[in-house]
């Protein structure tokens, strides 16, 4: 089939406001869109101002009302608990309405913030919905960090309440949650009014008298009283939530996203880009506490009236590597959504992918990845393996839907492995030299979009307007700048081929090397550090720490990197996946002083390197080779 892409993006382009419009017509507004797009509303303009709506409503409600409540809506799949649970859209509703309503009683209200600190369990997505019922406006926060990254969160959000659990179950371990919430509630200064707590009966908890409630006995007393809650008519343009990201320094930004224009573009894109109808089942294998937990685990599926699965295990040892199509073969997916780490890992422990034989993957049609580059070998095997399209797509947490992909709704364009396809609907996307001037194709440069930013593109970082424009708009007039590199070829497919800061992607998971920095510069022990992202064949990359102690410092190395690898795991948490401190006589620098880190990393990653011409003493860059070759990381 021919793809419809080329005429569906030239008629974008040629008219983005009748594009969204349209659109917008998928979506239930309880006061119809007037105006489209408003240039003169926040930094760059801002879609459907002045509508009303509901996002609860549209993923839930309006399905019910159109008599589809014995529909499926959420499969909760835990293999680390031995549970399959089915959730029909009726169900959901009761759930969220029980949910919303002891909220409420709790003096929850629009535009009041809740923490949700949970694993993937259905009441995570529960609370989600309940939030954007009530017009409460939800901050997810993700289970893998520490304490101290949840009370920079509380601090920076305010939350009025908190919802988490006692405990999350890895394969290893299981991992209390609770003390970790009450560490993170004791160290910051905006303290929550209550918070609602789910008990697990692998690893329960004591619940702090005059603050914490108990999950299952006010919920469940409010299911059984049949308490119902009316949606809240927010506007179009007020937060649905906060999610907090990597930014190039200690301090996590807020991206704030809107309720209307992130319906609208999430909705178009489960029939355009994903290719999924109604009543199918979509899976995305990430977590809540990440933006595509939010876009295509619950939004997006729920409000194209699909089933969600909740996956609460890996891809590997959960338990084996055939975990990933035995929940395709029960759950008839139609389209798996994931991180390239993920079929790495499954490669690894399955090479020639036998255990897929041994399920009836009819159902499945596209395998969709993202979240890191796509090594061209890992979508190879999968090709192979699967025997169907296996599509890389591009985004960011800023954006909530791909900025680039390969839409299988619109027709399949021919796939290059090693990039992420060409721009989506709503997104100009240009490559830039440092100076903005545009780059000839085929040519590495900044990846930028042109301004507005589509529907769901965030309008701002919560609380930090100047850091919004100071870190996305300013450095390219007119456009949004991504921080990625890369290049866009002939036939306009796009490559990403490195971030321009310091961000490292480690197993899917974004994280600031100047955060772990900042840690480790922390320790009495500590004159200078560096961390860089080394290439890794199953997550990506990892970070390693470079040390140099201060003077009079008589310890081993070795005990001082453990300390370091603790530290940074009690303060960031295990998702950093920090394992590697090497101490060194000094840090390569430049005359001026800089720390060469993007030539280190090149030396840790094994690709050609130049001595900079700048450097201040040569042979600190030979001291780190060595150091790298001492540890067997390097040949
Ligand atoms: N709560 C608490 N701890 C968590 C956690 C959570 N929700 N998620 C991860 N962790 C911990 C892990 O247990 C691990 O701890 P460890 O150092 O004690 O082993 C650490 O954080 C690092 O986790 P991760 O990077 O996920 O490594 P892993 O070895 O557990 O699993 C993969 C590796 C590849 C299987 C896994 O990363 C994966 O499934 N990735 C899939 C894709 C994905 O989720 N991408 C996200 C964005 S799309
Ligand atoms: P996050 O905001 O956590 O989703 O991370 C976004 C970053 O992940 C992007 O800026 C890229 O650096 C990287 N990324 C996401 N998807 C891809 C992809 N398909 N190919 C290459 N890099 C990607």
């Amino acid at each position: 089939m021919t793809s419809l892409y080329p005429e569906t993006y030239a008629r974008w382009k040629r008219d983005p406001t009748a594009f969204w419009d349209e659109a917008a017509e998928a979506i239930d507004w309880f006061q119809p869109v007037g105006k489209v797009f408003d240039p003169d509303m926040g930094a760059y303009g801002r879609w459907f101002a002045g509508a009303t709506c509901n996002t609860c409503f549209n993923c839930v409600d309006r399905h019910v009302e159109a008599g589809h409540g014995a529909r499926t809506a959420l499969i909760y799949d835990s293999p680390v608990t031995g549970t399959v649970a089915t959730f029909a859209y009726d169900d959901l509703l009761a759930q969220v309405n029980a949910l919303a309503h002891v909220l409420r009683t709790q003096g929850v209200g629009k535009g009041d913030r809740v923490i949700i600190y949970m694993p993937m369990v259905p009441e995570a997505i529960f609370a989600m919905l309940a939030c954007a019922r009530l017009g409460a406006i939800h901050s997810v926060v993700f289970g893998g960090f520490a304490a101290r990254e949840l009370a920079t969160r509380i601090d920076d959000a305010a939350p009025k309440f908190i919802v988490s659990a006692s405990c999350g179950i890895e394969t290893s371990r299981v991992v209390a949650y609770k003390p970790l919430l009450d560490e993170a509630i004791a160290m910051a200064s905006a303290k929550p009014e209550g918070c609602l707590i789910l008990q697990r009966d692998r690893l329960t908890c004591d619940l702090v008298p005059g603050r914490d409630i108990d999950y299952a006995e006010t919920v469940g007393a409010a299911l059984a009283s049949g308490a119902t809650t009316e949606c809240v008519p927010v506007l179009a343009t007020d937060p649905l939530y906060i999610l907090y990201t990597s930014g190039t320094t200690g301090q996590p930004k807020g991206v704030v996203r809107d309720n209307g224009g992130h319906m609208v573009a999430l909705k178009w894109t489960m029939e355009h880009h994903y290719d999924v109808r109604p009543g199918e089942t979509f899976w995305a294998a990430s977590d809540v506490g990440w933006v595509v937990g939010h876009s295509y685990i619950c939004y997006a599926p729920l409000l194209h009236g699909c089933a969600t699965v909740l996956y609460e295990g890996k891809p590997v040892g959960t338990p084996d590597a055939g975990a990933f199509w035995r929940v395709i073969a029960d759950h008839k997916v139609v389209a798996l959504f994931t991180a390239p780490t993920a079929f790495r890992a499954i490669k690894k422990e399955d090479p020639s992918g036998a255990l897929i034989g041994d399920y009836d993957l009819s159902a499945f049609r596209t395998l969709f990845l993202a979240g890191e580059r796509s090594d061209p070998a890992t979508i190879t095997w999968a090709q192979a393996n699967l025997d169907r399209p296996v599509v890389d797509h591009w985004w960011q947490t800023e954006t909530g839907w791909p900025m680039s992909g390969n839409p299988a709704g619109l027709g399949l364009l021919p796939v290059k492995p090693g990039s992420p396809g060409v721009p989506m609907p709503g997104y100009e996307i240009d490559v830039l030299d440092d100076a903005g001037h545009a780059v000839p194709r085929g040519t590495l440069g900044n990846i930028v979009c042109k301004l507005p930013l589509p529907p769901s593109g965030f309008p701002t970082l919560w609380n930090a307007e100047a850091r919004f424009r100071q870190a996305y708009l300013d450095e390219f007039p007119g456009y949004y700048a991504t921080s990625d590199a890369g290049i866009m070829d002939e036939d306009g497919y796009v490559f990403i081929m490195a971030r321009t800061d310091d961000i490292i992607n480690v197993a899917g998971h974004r994280l600031s090397t100047g955060a772990m920095e900042e840690v480790i510069a922390s320790h009495a022990d500590i004159a200078e550090c560096a961390v860089v992202g080394m290439a890794d064949t199953l997550k990506g990359q990892l970070p390693i720490g470079f040390f140099v102690t201060s003077a009079g410092v008589d310890r081993s190395e070795a005990e001082v990197e453990r300390e370091l690898v603790a530290l940074v795991r009690e303060k960031i948490g295990p998702v950093a996946a920090f394992k590697t401190a090497i101490a060194v006589p000094s840090l390569p620098k430049t005359r001026s002083g800089k720390v060469v880190r993007g030539t280190m990393q090149k030396i840790a990653d094994g690709t050609d390197w130049q001595m900079p011409a700048t450097i201040d003493d040569p042979s600190s860059l030979d001291d780190i080779a060595a150091a790298l070759k001492a540890r067997g990381l390097i040949g």
